[in-house]
C-alpha cells in the first residue's frame, strides 16, 4: 500500500535528549550518562502516572521534565540553580540526530509526508524543531496537548491518523522507543523502530516492525 505519511517521534528519535546535558558535561562530572538517563526515565514515569491518575492531573511535557530534573539534582546533590537553568534551556534546544535533515529531505523527494507526533508541548516543540532546523522540512508538528493525554493512549496515535487523512494503513510511524512502537502498531500504523543502542526486543516489535539502527537509510526502507 502506498505511504502517505510519516510520523516520527521527536525526543529520542530525531532529537538526541542526551545532548542537553552532554553540553554541561564537564560540570556535571563523569557521572553525566547516568544523571541523564535517570532524567529520561523519571520524565517518562512522571508522564504514565499523570495519565494513569486522570485527566485533572495532567501537566504538560515541560512541567514533567522540569519537575524529573529537580528530581535527578536532588538525587545526585546537584545544587547549582544556574547549572540546572541552563541543562533546562538546552532541552528546548537539542542536537538532532546528524542523519535527520538529509533524511526529511528524502522522504519529501518522494511525495510523502513528515510529521512529528510527540508528548512535547507545543512550545517546547516549536522551539526545539526551530534550533534544529527542521522547521521546513516537515509537513505536521503534532503535540499530545491537542488531546491532554500522554503516549501510550490511543487518543494520541489517533489524533495523527485523523490530521494525516484518516487510515493508519497508509502511515509508517517511526520511534526509538519500544514503547512508543509497540503502541503504535497496536493502532494500526506500519512500525520503524530505530534501535540505536541495539536493544533486546521488546512487545515482540521484531515480528511486526522494521528494525533499523538509526535513520540513514529509512527512506530507502520504507520506500
Ligand atoms: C515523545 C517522547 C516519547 O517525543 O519521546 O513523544
Amino acid at each position: 500500500m502506498a505511504t502517505k505519511g510519516i510520523v516520527f517521534d521527536a525526543y529520542g528519535t530525531l532529537l538526541d535528549v542526551h545532548s542537553a546535558m552532554q553540553r554541561h558535561a564537564v560540570r556535571l562530572g563523569p557521572n553525566w550518562e547516568a544523571i541523564s538517563a535517570a532524567w529520561r526515565t523519571k520524565q517518562l514515569e512522571y508522564s504514565w502516572i499523570r495519565s494513569l491518575t486522570g485527566p485533572s492531573h495532567h501537566r504538560d511535557f515541560a512541567v514533567l521534565t522540569k519537575e524529573a530534573l529537580e528530581f535527578v539534582a536532588h538525587r545526585h546533590g546537584i545544587a547549582d540553580l544556574g547549572l540546572l537553568a541552563e541543562i533546562s534551556t538546552a532541552y528546548r534546544a537539542l542536537d538532532a540526530y546528524p542523519e535527520v535533515p538529509e533524511m526529511l529531505r528524502a522522504i519529501r523527494a518522494q511525495g510523502v509526508a513528515t510529521a512529528i507526533l510527540s508528548n512535547g508541548s507545543p512550545d517546547m516543540l516549536h522551539s526545539a524543531v526551530k534550533a534544529a532546523r527542521l522547521e521546513l522540512l516537515l509537513d505536521e508538528v503534532m503535540s499530545v496537548e491537542e488531546v491532554g493525554v500522554f503516549k501510550p493512549d490511543p487518543r494520541v496515535y489517533d489524533l495523527a491518523i485523523r490530521r494525516l487523512g484518516g487510515d493508519a494503513g497508509k502511515l509508517i510511524f517511526v520511534s526509538s522507543n519500544a514503547w512508543d512502537a509497540f503502541a503504535a502498531r497496536a493502532n494500526g500504523f506500519r512500525v520503524v523502530w530505530v534501535n540505536r543502542s541495539g536493544q533486546p526486543d521488546e512487545y515482540g516489535l521484531r515480528a511486526h516492525a522494521t528494525e533499523l539502527a538509526d535513520l540513514r537509510d529509512l527512506a530507502s526502507a520504507v520506500t
